[in-house]
């Protein structure tokens, strides 16, 4: 008699889930939809300094489009968001959709607006991803700059931060450019970006797709990124071949630390591929670093 291991059992549980009735509309429209949640990370990664408390909030992967993530949707990332009363607010690229599946474009300029109202005292930043590239880059840049949202591409700004500092570096897009037969060519220099951090101060790196980390020297103290989406589809047990990542489940989702080097992938809000999500429901980060200071 062949043994089935609990891991198994809960894969082929959770696959059968998805393509019923219940789990085929709770993937399409419940967790894409109508669900957003706040995860929460606090760390001190190396070269942070302990006593600098600064919190991230960190929208990814929007994907704008209608019917599934429309202006509505757009207006609730931006009220959640601002409830958090983040210091800093940043975006990891991937704005608009591109699937098959939108019945309607937003004009760029529409969302960009709405995050416009987005508010953090050290402001807001982006970085664009693959599908801003394949799309609609040029409006989505020219949106973004419209509505004086800061959009960052192989590019450092230094930041002060309650009498401190601290390096923002945004990475140009590693897949920018198909080339057919699974090739691409990314505007991605992180040597070029890093060269332009000129003092000690440490670094924090926005990245769209997590595959540059395996090349992230020790200098930065934490990596954001997206793309992953969490894999979209996500079943404890069963490896997803979809993952657009050369690495799979290695920088799937979540935080992750190699060689004392941080990362922290967010699972994003909407959707790539085919309009579903489960098992990663859309999220925003509140990442904080460092602690307040005590008091003497
Ligand atoms: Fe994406």
């Amino acid at each position: 008699m062949p043994l089935i291991t609990r891991r198994a059992l809960l894969a082929s549980a959770g696959a059968g889930f998805l393509v019923s009735a219940s789990g085929g509309a709770y993937a399409g429209l419940i967790e894409p939809a109508l669900m957003l949640g706040v995860t929460e990370y606090a760390l001190t990664p190396p070269g942070w300094p302990a006593d600098l408390p600064l919190t991230i909030a960190v929208v990814s992967d929007v994907h704008v489009c209608e019917p599934y993530v429309p202006m509505a949707r757009v207006k609730r990332i931006v009220e959640t968001v601002n409830a958090l009363k983040p210091d800093l607010i940043v975006h990891l690229g991937d704005h608009e959709a591109t699937h098959r599946f939108v019945s309607g474009r937003v004009p760029p300029q529409e969302w960009a607006a709405a995050y416009a109202d987005l508010a953090a005292p050290l402001g807001f930043y982006t970085i664009l991803g693959n599908h801003d590239w394949w799309h609609n880059h040029m409006s989505i840049r020219s949106a973004l700059d419209g509505a004086r949202l800061r959009v960052m591409e192989n590019d450092v700004e230094l930041i002060e931060h309650r009498g401190r500092r601290f390096w923002l570096a945004g990475l140009g897009d590693q897949l920018a450019h198909w080339l057919g037969r699974g090739g691409f060519r990314g505007e991605d220099d992180l040597a070029g970006t890093l060269a332009r951090v000129k003092t000690d101060d440490p670094v924090l790196l926005l990245a769209h797709e997590p595959d540059i980390f395996v090349t992230v020297p020790a200098r930065v103290s934490l990596t954001l990124c997206g793309h992953t989406h969490g894999g979209q589809v996500h079943i404890p047990g069963l490896t997803n071949p979809f993952i657009p990542s050369a690495y799979r489940d290695r920088f799937r989702y979540g935080h992750i630390v190699e060689e004392g080097r941080h990362l922290i992938v967010s699972g994003g809000i909407g959707m790539s591929g085919l309009p579903v999500r489960f098992g990663v429901p859309p999220e925003v980060l509140l990442v904080k670093l460092g602690n307040e200071p005590a008091i003497a």
